[in-house]
């Protein structure tokens, strides 16, 4: 059997969200794919007790399975890897043993899997691979998300390099910095909450220029609150100089990737990446609304 999910581009509002602020966000539609095959014991390449806890919240409890991750998202950079894993490896078991798994059920487990790799996530990651919607995400208390509606998608391309950002790091780091300057921090997830509710107006208007203008501004607030790295810092100002209107971190920094934001000139901003050595995604018209 088999199962898939979305992997997820943060546009704005990344680690606000932590904090119970709004977070704009847009699918990477199966772009993971698992399947299970019956074996003579648990067989996989993941983290073992990520995968316990999948198979204990499914209830599954005859372990001989092989589980195979076939994924077009690479993994620690940003984009929602591990709760498509976890969204994928529910729906595989969902179909091969009849759970009768609804997507609520499906993103609660989810969840409980990014709980365990990063202590305290907001759940956009696990929503996006479940719901797959372009969506203004929130978690204030509980998981609440307005999806959202347009026809044209933004020409957006996600870049990353050879560095590796630990969500649970940067999350960790985030909250120390926070201890030392609430009042400051606040401030700034305020301001990424207005800039995550702003944009996914400009979003539906399809208005590039305005939405990358303000995801300049939310990169600037990311660096603030000391989750950009030169390579990011690198690859960003590469975007911006070969005509994005907006590049900035995508996910939770530290390494990872870039999202840029690239009206009528995306052949030209992936070609330089590219010849910069770093990797890209290119994401227009994959997109579904
Ligand atoms: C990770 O994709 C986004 C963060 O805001 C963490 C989270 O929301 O759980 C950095």
């Amino acid at each position: 059997a088999t199962g898939m999910a979305a992997g997820k581009v943060i546009l704005l509002g990344e680690h606000g969200v932590v904090y119970g602020r709004h977070a704009l966000a847009l699918p990477i539609p199966d772009v993971v794919n698992v399947t299970i095959t019956r074996a003579s014991e648990l067989s996989h390449d993941l983290p073992g007790e990520f995968v316990d806890l999948l198979l204990n919240e499914l209830g599954v409890e005859d372990k001989g399975w092989q589980i195979s991750i076939d994924s077009e998202l690479p993994f620690g950079k940003g984009l929602g890897s591990s709760a498509a894993i976890a969204v994928a490896i529910a729906r595989a078991f969902d179909n091969a043993l009849q759970l009768g798994l609804d997507d609520e059920r499906v993103n609660a487990i989810a969840f409980a899997s990014e709980k365990l790799a990063h202590g305290t996530p907001s759940g956009v990651d696990n929503t996006l691979a479940t719901f797959a919607k372009p969506m203004l995400f929130r978690n204030a208390g509980g998981l609440q998300f307005e999806s959202l509606d347009f026809d044209t998608p933004p020409p957006l391309i996600i870049a990353w390099g050879q560095e590796t950002g630990r969500t649970s790091e940067q999350v960790a780091g985030v909250r120390k910095r926070r201890e030392q300057s609430a009042a400051h921090f606040d401030c700034l997830f305020d301001e990424m909450d207005r800039l995550s509710r702003q944009g996914a107006e400009l979003l539906q208007a399809a208005n590039w220029e305005e939405l990358g203008a303000l995801m300049n501004i939310c990169h600037g607030l990311l660096n603030a609150i000391g989750v950009s790295t030169p390579d990011l810092e690198r690859m960003v100002a590469l975007a911006r100089h070969c005509g994005a209107v907006g590049a900035k971190i995508t996910g939770a920094g530290g390494g990872g990737s870039i999202v840029a934001l690239c009206p009528g000139n995306s052949s030209a901003v992936d070609t330089e990446l590219r010849r910069a050595g770093y990797q890209t995604l290119v994401l227009a018209g994959k997109q579904v609304s």
